[in-house]
């Protein structure tokens, strides 16, 4: 197993490009089920969720043709023939979206059989609102042995009213939906950016669908869909470009996210202005400084545009840095403060209580070793660990590397000291020698890390 060591303190610099979404990545990979044949997508992020879509798709039949080349994320996939309507346990439990393939086989085979998702770290998540939206359209289900047997003797149009704005309830209503024989109406459903991908996406196949981004989604159904003539390409990770940008904010640094969208993160960079940042934007890059000192300030997590649950934990670690008390209410998921006791042992001051916590910010933070419980939360470890004094060690990185696309590299190249070790390192020089051997931000090694164990 491997960990990331970070000697922190150095003020972040330079610029560094965003990613493709792994939350629009993910449905629209799952969504080529929906128009057989092949399709090219570009700005594929190089993640293990996308790696776990791609075998759970070449499981169903339908093979990745070319290797995804990390260059340019374009990737080739074959939807021609699916030869399994099924998303087992083994696949299902290493990744929660996996669900997402229900709409897209029901519609597609009339037939789906996927294990239930089950708990997580950061709340229950159940899917009710996946299957009351599908059953409107006509889908039949049966829960047995942990998993979700649906039939769908023929799909026809609904109106559906969801009682949560669920972001994959809704791409998985909406998969279903282009192709059921009439209108669907899907009511208060979620808007954030990865969905209007999705139905951008879809629409590219031939699919109708009006309103993405609204509240009130309008989709007539088609007889078939085919892919697109053109690669799509994914558009930008704002979680990422967020993250980028709440380090850069938390280290009194300087840094530019290229090849990104600032209106895709209005709320995140409303927030770090509050705190004291200078952000200047243009149409697809958004420059970070901060000279001064961190203010408090107060959150409340909402579905889109709201401020992302995703941004969360980042923005905590970066309050421990402001002077005062910052404010943070979770309104999306119902345990997302794990990452306040791993802070804590970072010397933060945090009172975490169901879904509001308060952080006594006191300007600075210590090196220690800590644990990441999910993806976000490690991300909030990291960026704490790049502003605070001496060493870390991030643990359990295996979750970052489900939505963080060459995170140390991209982190080296803005001047940070980080590297990736085996967890057998573990004495303060060999750590130390882990990173010191990392080259100098700019120096063109400074990607590929030679030196001791380091990777
Ligand atoms: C998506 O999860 C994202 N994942 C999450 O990102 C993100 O945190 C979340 O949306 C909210 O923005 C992907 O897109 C793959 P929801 P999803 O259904 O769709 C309740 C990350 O870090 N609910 O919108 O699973 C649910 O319990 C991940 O990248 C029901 O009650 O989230 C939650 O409280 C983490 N019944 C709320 O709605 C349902 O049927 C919102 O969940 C569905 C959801």
């Amino acid at each position: 197993m491997e960990k990331i060591v970070i000697d922190g303190g150095q003020a972040l610099r330079g610029s560094v490009v965003n990613s493709g979404a792994k939350n629009a990545a993910l449905p629209i990979l799952i969504a080529t089920l929906v128009a057989p044949g092949e399709h090219r997508l570009a700005n594929v992020p190089d993640l293990a969720d996308v790696s776990s879509t791609l075998s759970l798709l070449g499981r169903i039949g339908c093979p990745s043709l070319a290797k995804l080349d990390g260059a340019d994320g374009t990737l080739r996939l074959d939807t021609t023939r699916v030869a399994y309507s099924e998303a087992p346990y083994d696949v299902v439990r290493k990744m929660r979206a996996s669900v997402l393939v229900l709409g897209p086989l029901l519609a597609r085979c009339g037939e789906a059989r996927v294990s239930l998702p089950g708990g997580c770290a950061i709340g229950v998540r159940p899917i009710d609102q996946h299957l009351k939206g599908l059953e409107a359209l006509g889908c039949r289900f049966e829960l047995a042995n942990g998993y979700v047997n649906g039939v769908a003797p023929e799909l026809k149009g609904a109106e559906i009213h969801l009682d949560v704005p669920t972001v994959t309830g809704t791409e998985n209503i909406v998969m279903a939906a282009v192709l059921a024989r009439g209108t669907t109406r899907i009511h208060n459903a979620a808007r954030e950016p990865e969905v209007v991908d999705l139905c951008r996406f879809l629409i590219s196949l031939g699919a109708r669908i009006d309103g993405a981004g609204t509240p009130t989604i309008v989709i007539d159904g088609v007889d078939r869909l085919t892919p697109a003539s053109r690669p799509y390409r994914i558009l930008p990770d704002r979680v990422e470009a967020g993250t980028y940008l709440a380090a850069a904010a938390a280290t009194g640094g300087d840094v530019t996210v290229t090849g990104s969208d600032p209106t895709l993160l209005q709320a995140v960079l409303d927030l770090l202005e509050r705190a004291g940042c200078t952000i200047e934007t243009s149409r697809d890059t958004i420059r970070l400084r901060r000279e001064g000192e961190l203010r408090p300030f107060s959150v409340t997590t909402e579905p889109f545009p709201g401020f992302p649950t995703d941004m969360q934990a980042q923005v905590m670690a970066l309050a421990c840095f402001a002077r005062g008390t910052s404010s943070i209410v979770e309104t999306i998921f119902e345990n997302r403060f794990l990452h306040a006791a791993e802070l804590s042992r970072m010397g933060a001051k945090i009172t975490a209580s169901e879904r509001t916590a308060k952080v006594e910010g006191t300007g600075s933070l210590q090196g220690a070793a800590v644990m990441a419980s999910d993806l976000r939360a490690s991300a909030a470890l990291v960026v704490a660990a790049l502003a605070a004094r001496g060493l870390t060690e991030v643990l359990r990185i295996y979750h970052l590397d489900r939505g963080y696309d060459d995170l140390c590299g991209k982190l080296r190249r803005l001047g940070a000291r980080i590297a990736r070790v085996g967890d057998e390192i573990a004495s303060r020089d060999a750590l130390l020698a882990a990173v010191a051997s990392v080259p100098a931000a700019g120096s063109s090694a400074a990607t590929d890390a030679g030196g001791v164990a380091a990777r």
